[in-house]
């Protein structure tokens, strides 16, 4: 499929929000909330058909050098055809490329399909967070992803003390 990314704009939010309910259920947003968060601290991409249809968004937070994926979804009739990988992997790239070290997430212990796609690009679980989500309540799975070409990592990885740079 013929896709492409973008940054979201005010104009999206009918259609995220749209997505985001029939894929996650999501809470209310607010209609001004693509304008709130279109500044420097966040990246909200939109996946789109040739047409401009929405497939997919995902949005990450930077709070450098840590950087946050707060949620992505893939429309359910499009799912499953590596949609969901190339938005993780831009997502995961623009952060990097804005000072990100490491990269946060929080998901559902029981969201087998997420869990695998972030397996699948290197992020592991590093705790639970007990009851963290409600409707249905369930426990959260925090995951981390380092970007390993620092050389603070590369150290670590190697058995070295860590350095600062
Ligand atoms: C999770 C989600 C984003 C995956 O998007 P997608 O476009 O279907 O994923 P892709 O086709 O790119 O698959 C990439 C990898 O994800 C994993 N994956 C995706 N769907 C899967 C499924 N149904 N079962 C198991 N693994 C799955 C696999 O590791 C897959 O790699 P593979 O094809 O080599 O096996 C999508 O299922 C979705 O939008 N779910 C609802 C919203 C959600 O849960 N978002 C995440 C929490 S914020």
């Amino acid at each position: 499929m013929n896709t492409r990314l973008r940054l979201a704009t005010a104009q999206d939010f009918q259609a995220v929000a749209a997505l985001r309910k029939n894929t996650m259920g999501g809470d209310y947003w607010p209609q001004t909330f693509l304008n709130e968060i279109s500044n420097a601290h966040h990246v909200f991409l939109i996946m789109e058909t040739v047409s401009s249809e929405l497939v997919a968004y995902g949005w990450i937070e930077l709070t450098l050098p840590e950087a946050s994926l707060i949620e992505m979804a893939v429309s359910p009739k499009v799912q499953r055809q590596g949609l969901g990988q190339a938005l993780l992997h831009e997502l995961v790239a623009r952060a990097c490329s804005l000072g990100a070290e490491k990269i946060f997430l929080e998901v559902r212990a029981s969201n087998a399909s997420a869990l695998a796609l972030y397996q699948k690009n290197g992020f592991q679980v590093i705790s639970t967070r007990k009851r963290y989500y409600s409707e249905p309540e369930e426990d959260a799975l925090v995951m981390e992803k380092t970007f390993l070409f620092k050389p603070s990592n590369l150290a670590r990885r190697i058995g070295e003390p860590e350095k600062t740079v």
